[in-house]
């Protein structure tokens, strides 16, 4: 099952395979090896409208999409228009080339300030949002979202249609309900609902690991594409991975040994050059554990690495220890 290029308000994407917007886990560095390992498609963490304009620093770092080598959108949460569409503007004269808007996310933090996915429970609200955001750039917007908030209100093809119509130019549906946060399985079959109702692109998400639930989620979802999330959590060629199964170029092994040991001390520095080295090394820490997980002595070497405050020490160690040779994925196999 090859897949072709879908177009995204003008924006070309030839493979429409995404690595998804995570908060804390898809900052600059990891977006950008992600796309140097063949993502096609970022997206940033997501960046609270309002927080967004007072300009705290890490929302500045957060926004910055300029040398990534994928196409790349920047993702805005918001609650009131008006928020939206200056901090929409910001994102466009910061040189983005897609916004994407966050109507799925179900922290707490962010439904209770009534955006993220409780914007799903009132679609007019949604709505005004929407288009205040669309009016307010040139620059395409996305959106992104989940089943709807509940069992009993699965509305994402009201609210997709109401997007289409209001200028949105693509749409990611995670396959699960609010109320199931990242409980049980996502329902592909559900998101073929939103693809009927629209005609712009639509990419499933949620659960696909592989090539194979690639193949899966899209065969009953009948998506343009898809957006890989947790899946990329210590393996950030999987995207890449991917993207190359869907077009049938065959299969890129995951790193091992040396190739392996270069992309985490890779990511590591692109850590520390972002945030510094207070802050980096603090970052660095989950993705060390995810790299390590399973993996022989892993759990004796993070626990090293998570207390040691010098960059200097934690390349060395990094470099020391025994990496696979062989790839995770062929070793399954074997
Ligand atoms: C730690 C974490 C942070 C996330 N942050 C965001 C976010 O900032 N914006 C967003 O739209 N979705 C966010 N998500 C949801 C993911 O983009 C994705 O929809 C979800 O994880 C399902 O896909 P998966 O099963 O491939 O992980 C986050 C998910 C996780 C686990």
């Amino acid at each position: 099952m090859a897949i072709g290029p879908i177009d995204i308000g003008g924006e070309r994407l030839a493979v429409p395979v995404a690595l998804a917007p995570m908060a804390g886990i898809t900052d600059r560095p990891f977006r950008r090896l992600a796309a140097r390992l063949g993502a096609p498609y970022v997206v940033s963490e997501m960046v609270a409208s309002r927080e967004m304009l007072h300009l705290r620093p890490l929302s500045a770092i957060r926004l910055r999409t300029a040398g990534d080598e994928a196409l790349s959108a920047v993702q805005l949460a918001g609650c009131e228009a008006h928020w939206m569409a200056e901090a929409a503007r910001r994102v466009e004269d910061g040189g983005a080339r897609i916004l994407d808007i966050n109507m799925g996310c179900p922290a707490k933090k962010v439904t209770n300030g009534y955006s993220g996915s409780a914007l799903m429970r009132d679609p007019d609200k949604a709505l005004s949002l929407i288009e205040a955001t669309v009016n307010a750039v040139t620059i395409p917007v996305t959106l992104k979202m989940r089943l709807g908030w509940d069992e009993g209100s699965m509305n994402a093809p009201q609210i997709a249609r109401l997007a289409e119509a209001a200028g949105v130019r693509m749409l990611v549906v995670h396959g699960r309900t609010r109320s199931q946060f990242y409980k049980g399985c996502a329902d592909w079959r559900a998101v073929r609902a939103v693809v009927e109702a629209v005609d712009i692109p639509v990419l499933v998400n949620g659960d696909i690991v592989d090539p194979v639930t690639a193949r899966r989620a899209l065969a009953q979802s009948g998506a343009a594409g898809v957006m890989i999330g947790r899946g990329t959590q210590g393996a950030p060629w999987l995207a890449g991975q991917i993207a190359d199964d869907l077009q049938e170029v065959g299969p890129r092994p995951s790193p091992a040994g040396s190739e392996l040991r270069d992309l985490v001390i890779e990511h590591y520095e692109g850590l520390l050059s972002c945030y510094g080295t207070r802050i980096g090394l603090r970052a660095a820490r989950k993705h060390f554990g995810w790299y390590l997980a399973g993996r022989p002595g892993g759990a004796d070497l993070r626990a090293r690495l998570v207390r040691d405050d010098d960059p200097q020490a934690v390349i060395a160690a990094l470099g020391g220890y025994a990496w696979p040779a062989v790839a995770d994925d062929l070793a399954d196999a074997a």
